[in-house]
C-alpha cells in the first residue's frame, strides 16, 4: 500500500467513525416533528414606533429609588429584530431548524387605539414568507407579556371590559397571517405574568402583593384566551388553525417536607400562580383562585375546556420552596433561582397530557452565562422529551429558548439562554460552543 491508499484508507475510516460516533450521539425525533427555537418581538427588538407596558415600567424606579430592570440595561440595546430578523433566519436554518415560535408585537400594530400600522403587519408578513421560503414554518404568540401603552392605561387585563381591545388586535392579525401560519399561542404563560407583575412586582406594572388584582388579571388572562379561541375559529381559516395557550408548567416542592412553612408555602404557590388553577380551568372551565382569607374568586366558563386544540408547555424547572434560592442536594443550579430538572419536563409533560390534546413544548432553556451546563442541559431535557413520545404521550415539537441572548425582562441582559451569544454593543452574534448540541444531538428522521 503506497501513501495515497494509506491516506485515503485513514480518511475513509475517520469518515465512517465520526459518522458512526455522530449517529449514536444523537437523537432522533419523527420526520414530522418540530424541532424550534422561540423568541419574542420584545425582548429581540424592544419598541420601535409604539410603546408598551414594559416601557412604561422601564421609566419607573423601584422601592428603593433603583432602576426597575438590573442595572439599568434598557430594552432599547435589544438585539436587532426589526433589523436583522430576515439576517437572523439563516442562523435559525443552521441549527437544523424547521420551526420557529416568535410573538407580535401589539403596541408595533396598533400603536394608537383603533390605528392599525400597515407597515408593521407586512413586515410580520414578509417575515413569514422567508421563514417559509427556508423551510422553517411559523408559529405566533398573541400576547408575550406586552401591550400597547393606551391598553395598559385603559386598565389592562385587570378589567374584563378591555379584552375585547385585545380580540380584535388578534383578529387583524389572524385575518392577515392565517394562511402562512398554522400555530397560533394566543397568551403566554398567564400565571407568570400575573404573579411577576402584581405579587413579586418584578415585571410590569410592578406592583407588590397586589394579591387580589392578581386574581383578577390571572382569570381575565384566562377569558381572554377563550374569546379569542372562538373568535379565531370563526374565521376565514380559523377550522384548520391551531390555537392554544402556553402555560408554564412549574411546580413548587418544599425542601423539608416535614416543614410547615415550606409546605404551606409550596402549596399556596401550585394552587394559585404555578400551576393547578390554569390546569383545572382548562379541565373543568372552572377558575378558582384563593389566597386564604385574603382573596377568593370563582367563575364557570362552559367553553373554556374546549378552548383549545393544543397545549404548549414552557417548562424550566421546579423551584424549591427554603431558605433563598435553592435547590435539593445533588441538583445543579442555574443561572436563575432554580436548577435544572430534566425528569420535571417528562413528568409536565405526563401531567398536561391529561387534557387529551397534542401537546408542543413551547419553551424550555438555561440560563448559563459561562456556557457549562448547556451542552449537558440540552442533551438531558432532549432525551425526557424522547422518552415520553416512546410512551405514547402526543408531543408534536420543542421550542429552544431562545435563540440569542436578549432582554431577560427584569434581569436585562445580565442572563444568557440564548444558542447565540450576542454582543450588544457590535450586535455581532456567535454559536455558543453548548449550543451545538441542539445542533448535532437533535435530528429528524
Ligand atoms: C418567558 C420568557 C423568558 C423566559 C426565561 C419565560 O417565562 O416566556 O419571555 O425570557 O421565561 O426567563
Amino acid at each position: 500500500m503506497n501513501k495515497a491508499h494509506l491516506t485515503i484508507a485513514c480518511f475513509t475510516l475517520l469518515c465512517i467513525t465520526e459518522n458512526f460516533l455522530q449517529a449514536s450521539c444523537s437523537l432522533v425525533f419523527p420526520k414530522k416533528f418540530l424541532k424550534g427555537v422561540a423568541l419574542s418581538t420584545f425582548q429581540n427588538g424592544g419598541s420601535r414606533h409604539g410603546r408598551n407596558n414594559w416601557n412604561i415600567f422601564e421609566e419607573q424606579k423601584n422601592l428603593l429609588g433603583r432602576s426597575t430592570i438590573k442595572h439599568g440595561h434598557s430594552s432599547a440595546k435589544a438585539p436587532c429584530f426589526w433589523d436583522k430578523a430576515f439576517h437572523d433566519i439563516g442562523l435559525i436554518k443552521d441549527l437544523g431548524c424547521n420551526a420557529l415560535r416568535f410573538s407580535v408585537e401589539w403596541a408595533e400594530i396598533e400603536p394608537k387605539e383603533g390605528l392599525f400600522n400597515q407597515e408593521a403587519m407586512d413586515f410580520y408578513e414578509h417575515y413569514c414568507d422567508e421563514l417559509l421560503k427556508a423551510g422553517i414554518s411559523p408559529s405566533i404568540t398573541l400576547h408575550h407579556f406586552t401591550h400597547p401603552d393606551w391598553f395598559d392605561e385603559l386598565g389592562g387585563f385587570e378589567k374584563a371590559e378591555n379584552i375585547h381591545y385585545f380580540v380584535r388586535f388578534c383578529k387583524k392579525v389572524f385575518e392577515r397571517l392565517h394562511s402562512k401560519v398554522s400555530l397560533w399561542y394566543t397568551i403566554n404563560e398567564p400565571t407568570v405574568f400575573s404573579f411577576m407583575g402584581y405579587i413579586s412586582g418584578w415585571h410590569a406594572p410592578g406592583k407588590i402583593m397586589s394579591l387580589a388584582r392578581a386574581g383578577v388579571v390571572l382569570g381575565n388572562l384566562l377569558k381572554s384566551h377563550v374569546s379569542v379561541y372562538r373568535a379565531l375559529k370563526a374565521m376565514d381559516g380559523g377550522n384548520s388553525a391551531q390555537i392554544g395557550i402556553v402555560h408554564q408548567v412549574l411546580q413548587a416542592k418544599p425542601y423539608f417536607w416535614w416543614n410547615p412553612a415550606h409546605v404551606l408555602t409550596a402549596k399556596i404557590l401550585n394552587f394559585c400562580f404555578a400551576h393547578d388553577c390554569v390546569k383545572k380551568f382548562l379541565k373543568t372551565g372552572i377558575f378558582h383562585y384563593e389566597i386564604p382569607g385574603l382573596s377568593s374568586l370563582w367563575y364557570e366558563d362552559e367553553n373554556a375546556s374546549k378552548s383549545y386544540d393544543f397545549i404548549g408547555i414552557n417548562y424550566y424547572s421546579h423551584v424549591i420552596v427554603g431558605l433563598g434560592a435553592t435547590c435539593y442536594p445533588n441538583e445543579t443550579m442555574t443561572d436563575m433561582e432554580y436548577p435544572s430538572f430534566p425528569r420535571g419536563i417528562y413528568e409536565a409533560i405526563k401531567d398536561m397530557a391529561e387534557l387529551g390534546v397534542p401537546l408542543y413544548i413551547t419553551e424550555n432553556g438555561i440560563p448559563d452565562q459561562r456556557d457549562v451546563n448547556r451542552d449537558q442541559f440540552i442533551k438531558e431535557y432532549l432525551a425526557q422529551v424522547h422518552r415520553a413520545l416512546a410512551d405514547g404521550y402526543d408531543v408534536r415539537g420543542y421550542f429552544y429558548w431562545t435563540l440569542m441572548d436578549n432582554f431577560e425582562w427584569d434581569r436585562g441582559f445580565t442572563i444568557k439562554f440564548g444558542l447565540y451569544d450576542v454582543n450588544h454593543e457590535t450586535q455581532e452574534r456567535y454559536l455558543r460552543e453548548g449550543a451545538k448540541a441542539y445542533r448535532d444531538f437533535f435530528t429528524l428522521e
